[in-house]
């Protein structure tokens, strides 16, 4: 498939949406076509599940429940909006994706990596992003500036020892998956951040278009 698929991942409150207005901004400014879309939502259907998943009185919902919703979300968001941006060459930024619901339902629901893998397999039918940024940032850090900024929602609203788990689930994932991953410190500036962030996916664009080249003209070993 042609296009980048590129995804932001973090904590709640570590600098991901910021950072891929950022991205957005410089990518379209070199001339490229720039996809911006969030999970859970992203097409009219996502967002209705988006209520329901984080509507801070389903407090019965199971966590199997909350891990189908997700997963379905996903389904909707992959086959109506990515893959056919993807199709037309474009560039697609996602604020979190698949990384988020094994460390939220996965690790931190303790429903299990795999499992959690497994189950979206079928929601994504395969598809995995091309680069992953994992913004690293202390999830207490991350939680007193999602306080000063907005009413939590209902995952947001969850223990400081479920948000520990989060993100151990994804320092897990960011040594399974060491090329697709990169971490960036959440400490750092903002603008810091946006320069590492750019300046690996150039690096990665570069690469993949100079495979293209050699596959092209038959020099690829
Ligand atoms: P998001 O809108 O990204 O929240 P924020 O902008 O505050 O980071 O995501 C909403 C919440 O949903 C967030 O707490 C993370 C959680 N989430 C999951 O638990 N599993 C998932 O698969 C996704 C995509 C998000």
């Amino acid at each position: 498939m042609a296009g980048w698929f590129i995804t932001m991942e973090g904590p709640d409150g570590s600098g991901k949406t910021t950072q891929i207005q950022l991205l957005k901004q410089e990518l379209q400014k070199q001339g490229y076509e720039v996809l911006v879309t969030r999970e859970p939502g992203g097409t009219s259907i996502g967002e209705q599940i988006r209520k329901v998943i984080l509507d801070v009185n389903n407090v019965a919902m199971d966590p199997m429940t909350e891990a189908i919703l997700y997963a379905a979300a996903r389904a909707q968001h992959v086959k109506e909006l990515i893959q056919p941006a993807l199709e037309q060459n474009k560039i697609v930024l996602c604020d979190r994706f698949l990384d988020s619901s094994i460390a939220y339902q996965g690790v931190a629901r303790g429903l299990g990596m795999d499992m959690v893998e497994g189950l979206n397999h079928y929601a994504t039918g395969g598809l995995n992003p091309d680069i992953t940024f994992f913004i690293d940032m202390d999830p207490v850090m991350g939680l007193q500036r999602k306080k000063n900024q907005a009413q939590l929602d209902r995952l947001e609203k969850e223990t400081l020892d479920f948000h520990q788990k989060v993100y151990k689930g994804y320092l897990a994932l960011w040594k399974k998956y060491p090329d697709r991953i990169h971490r960036i410190s959440g400490d750092d500036q903002v603008e810091s951040i946006h320069q590492q962030i750019m300046s690996k996916v150039k690096e990665r664009i570069k690469r993949g278009l100079s495979y293209e080249y050699e596959i092209n003209h038959g020099c690829h070993s």
